[in-house]
């Protein structure tokens, strides 16, 4: 792991207490992805967008995120999400120009990490943080970042509405 992994999980494990202390007394889903998103996107440093996708409609349907405006829909055969969704697996890209399925949202994004989220053993949708810079990200920070994800599940009350 390098020097600078290291830091990122110590900031990722300050993260989830913080997000322990938002979701004590709060469960709304809209309230908690985007407090959620805010979380990520300004305590990790060198990150371009941090955000949800969601399985709805049978495609990754753009939820809350931090960042400039993105792709809406992701066909489920299509990009890093899409990989990270089908093979419930997280992908930390190094190089997003190598991915030949890269979906660029964002011209300048160059590394990016997909964790996907469960729930009740189901890939509910995933998380993708894009950053411009290559290799940004490594695999034990997306080791971290699932853990916190699936506090995200945990805590917060899916809205039947928007997953029947
Ligand atoms: N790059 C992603 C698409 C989502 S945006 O990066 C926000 C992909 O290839 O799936």
């Amino acid at each position: 792991m390098t020097v600078n992994s290291h830091k990122d999980i110590d900031i990722i494990r300050t993260i989830y207490s913080q997000w322990l202390g938002l979701a004590q007394d709060e469960t709304d889903f809209l309230i908690n992805s985007a407090q959620f998103c805010a979380l990520i996107k300004n305590s990790l440093a060198d990150i371009s967008w941090a955000g949800f996708y969601w399985y709805r409609q049978e495609q990754l349907l753009l939820g809350s995120f931090q960042g400039p405006v993105a792709c809406t829909r992701i066909a489920l055969n299509k990009g890093v999400c899409g990989a990270a969704f089908r093979e419930n697996k997280i992908q930390c890209i190094a190089d997003v120009h190598q991915f030949s399925d890269h979906i660029a949202c964002d011209a300048n994004a160059a590394s990016e990490l997909v964790i996907p989220i469960e729930y009740s053993g189901a890939v509910i949708g995933v998380f993708d943080i894009d950053s411009y810079s290559q290799a940004r990200f490594s695999a034990e920070m997306g080791a971290e970042m699932k853990k916190l994800i699936q506090s995200f599940v945990e805590k917060t009350e899916f809205p039947k509405a928007i997953f029947p």
